[in-house]
């Protein structure tokens, strides 16, 4: 092994550098930007069908859920099939209510959700809303006006409070998001007859590492095995097969990116996600929407509509009375989801209040008169979504609809129209896409997946790349950014210096070729034997699990010391926002950035090419043979080690070129008479030091 040394390091922090280039074989995927990208990568077909049945049989089903604000949906995947499993009423989705009865008996479901009104201080929903976030965020200071049970701080952790057994106690949204999560794997039980283990489960494209995390956590705490979260609009285009669009079409040309826009309008929370698929890996470009907006909004709207018909007829106010309340959101939703379908329907409440009955008819017209102001309204977010990605509306290649409340026929209308009548997507039911997508997933991992989609594996990638600071002050890249996790990749370093008893090791993530200018995200020391500059040698193992989970080891090969740390997503990682924010900075200094790597490296260069030619003159043999010449080059080298020392800071690569190519105009024809060719510097190393560091921009 060739090892490399450079001349001084002098005041310089960091004083170690690479030993030796090593390239990344992962395939490079360009132009995703966000944590929230994914990536379909093809894999090699080569796995025997043996090893393959084993592993299936290890895993069991892996099933796929879609864990709503306001229903939930499983699905799974068996000989390549989808299918949404239906609860013990029979119901493809599950609302995400759990409640505690006056027996303290728990209801998670349909049960919950039907006794709402009667005990509301018992029934939590929404829990997706507090999930994963602060107490005193905003978000959660405002839902807690909203809704009828409590909402303590512990810890600085919103936290669920209930009575049972006459006394107080607090659950965490973790905790009742798992007593949803443990409901959808038992539907899933009951209809495959076997033991679920592994899961797939979504989340909004906006949820950042905390919320994601929060989420595992839950599947945890419920029993599964979350193998992957996944974005609910990516979901939705898996379910339509959007990924699998070919990225060339028959006459082999390849075929531009796809922008998809997902529009999901569900019970509680309204979505608009612009998502671009280039050569399967997903992108989202930007998501907007409203977190209070959806079908519980026109159910009110309904039932608001209807307290006053009842007012005129029976001159009985219901608008206090919780049981008929109760009945009144109960059949005011039934005949929405009617009116999807036909054009009018009927209402029919056996003694709303005190014997009277509430028949009525609605018609689909007076509806959408009641509603059409909430309606029109999600159209803003849409525009803001076109807005912020820059796409006009023909860039748009397909719409995709997620959400229950997408049925509406007048909600598809004003979309259409927007789009100058384009048609959105059908096919999969708009409340079951997202975990139609999931189980998709989950079958492609479960090896359920039929054989034009086995070989595809939903991956993430990297957001950031990330590397270690090394001699110069430059950002030395181990794992670059959009590389598909799991990932790792080992380089070998050594020292600048001699007798340097430690080396810094940094670990940033960040675009920046300033190592400094990145986002640290640990450090340690690694303690070294005292030996001469070039000797030690370390190799330094950054590796990505599937999880996120960033582990740095440092091994001094000589003495066999290893030193490790682990940075997980969550701690010091970077939120979304912030990552773009670097993402875009690294574009806007990608001027400066060059600069200062070109400067850095012909620096080095330079240091290098005087340090080997001073040790090449310091041999015994060379001395007699050149005679006089000898100190000529001596003094060369040291005034150029002189000039160096004094234009370490302000010195640009053309003058350290300058200067290198002038001592070598010297140095090199009288080493060429004693070495017959070869020039100064380190044994010939010098002339590949150039070749090597360019290999190192992987
Ligand atoms: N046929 C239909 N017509 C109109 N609305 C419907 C229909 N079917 C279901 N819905 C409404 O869709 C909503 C539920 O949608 P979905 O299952 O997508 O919610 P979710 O995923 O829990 O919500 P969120 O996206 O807010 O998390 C409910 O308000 C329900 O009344
Ligand atoms: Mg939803």
């Amino acid at each position: 092994m060739e090892l490399r040394t450079c001349l001084r390091a002098k005041q310089l922090s960091i004083r170690w550098q690479p030993l030796r280039a090593s390239h990344i074989t992962l395939s490079q995927i360009a132009k995703t930007m966000t944590r929230t990208a994914f990536v379909v990568l093809a894999l090699v077909a080569c796995t025997a069908m043996a090893a393959d049945e084993t592993k299936k049989a290890e895993m069991g089903p892996v099933i796929g859920i879609d864990l709503g604000t306001t229903y939930s949906c499983v699905g799974v995947m068996k000989k390549g099939k989808v299918e949404i499993l239906p609860n013990d009423q029979g119901n493809r989705i599950t609302p995400s209510y759990v409640a505690w009865d006056d027996k303290d008996e728990r209801l998670i479901g349909d049960a919950a959700k039907n006794q709402a009104t009667l005990r509301p201080t018992q029934t939590v929903f929404d829990v997706k809303r507090l999930i994963g976030r602060m107490y005193s965020s905003k978000s959660v200071q405002h839902d807690k006006k909203l809704v009828p049970f409590e909402i303590v701080d512990e810890a600085g952790k919103p936290m669920i409070g209930v009575k049972l057994g006459g006394a107080d106690k607090t659950f965490s949204p973790e905790q009742v998001s798992a007593m949803i999560l443990g409901k959808m794997k038992e539907i899933a039980e009951r209809f495959l007859g076997e033991k679920v283990k592994n899961a797939v489960v979504t989340v909004p494209a906006y949820f950042n590492d905390a919320q994601r995390k929060a989420t595992k956590d839950a599947g945890k705490i419920a029993g599964l095995n979350v193998l992957r979260i996944i974005n609910e609009p990516t979901a939705a285009a898996i379910a339509y097969g959007l990924d699998k669009k070919k990225a060339d079409d028959a006459s082999g040309k390849k075929a531009k990116e796809q922008v998809v826009l997902v529009f999901d309008l569900g019970g509680g929370t309204f979505d608009v996600t612009l998502l671009t698929i280039d050569n399967g890996v997903f992108e989202v470009m930007a998501t907007n929407g409203n977190t209070h907006l959806g079908g519980e909004d026109f159910d009110q709207r309904t039932m608001k509509h209807f307290i006053t018909v009842f007012k005129k007829k029976t001159g009985k106010d219901i608008s206090g009375d919780k049981r008929a309340l109760q009945k009144l959101r109960r059949e005011c939703e039934r005949v929405k989801r009617a009116l999807s379908s036909q054009k009018s329907a009927k209402l029919e409440i056996d003694s709303l209040s005190e014997g009277e009955d509430l028949i009525e008819t609605l018609t689909r017209a007076k509806f959408e008169e009641l509603n059409i102001d909430l309606f029109k309204k999600t159209m803003g977010p849409v525009k803001k979504v076109m807005k912020d990605g820059g796409v006009e509306k023909d860039d748009v290649d397909e719409i995709v609809l997620v959400g229950g409340s997408t049925r509406i026929p007048k909600v598809q209308e004003l979309l259409s129209e927007f789009f100058n009548g384009r048609k959105p997507n059908t096919g999969i039911n708009p409340d079951e896409a997202v975990a139609f997508g999931a189980a998709v997933q989950g079958g492609i991992l479960g090896g359920e997946a039929e054989e034009e989609t086995k070989d595809l594996l939903l991956l993430d990638v990297s957001p950031l790349s990330l590397g270690t600071e090394v001699h110069g002050g430059l950002l030395d890249v181990l794992i670059k950014r959009n590389t598909v996790i799991p990932t790792k990749t080992t380089k070998d370093y050594t020292t600048v210096q001699d007798n340097q008893n430690a080396i810094d090791v940094t670990v940033y993530e960040g675009e920046r070729s300033r190592a400094k200018k990145n986002h640290l995200l640990g450090e340690f020391k690694m303690p070294l034997i005292p030996a001469k500059r070039g000797v030690p040698h370390i190799k330094l193992t950054f590796e990505i699990d599937a999880n996120g989970i960033l582990k740095v080891t440092a091994v001094d090969t000589g003495t066999g010391k290893v030193k490790v740390i682990t940075v997980s997503k969550g701690t010091g990682r970077l939120s979304e926002s912030e990552i773009e924010k670097m993402a875009a900075e690294a574009e806007q200094f990608a001027d400066e950035d060059r600069k200062f790597r070109e400067n850095t490296e012909a620096k080095q260069a330079l240091e290098h090419y005087l340090y080997g030619t001073t040790n090449s003159l310091d041999d015994e043999g060379l001395k007699a043979k050149l005679g006089g010449e000898h100190e000529t080059l001596v003094n060369i080298v040291k005034e150029a080690s002189k000039w160096l020392e004094d234009n370490d800071a302000t010195g640009e690569k053309a003058d350290f070129d300058a200067k290198k190519a002038e001592v070598e105009k010297i140095v090199k024809p009288a080493m060429k008479k004693f070495y017959g060719g070869e020039g100064g510097g380190d044994d010939g190393e010098g002339s590949s030091f150039n070749d090597e560091d360019e290999d190192e921009e992987l």
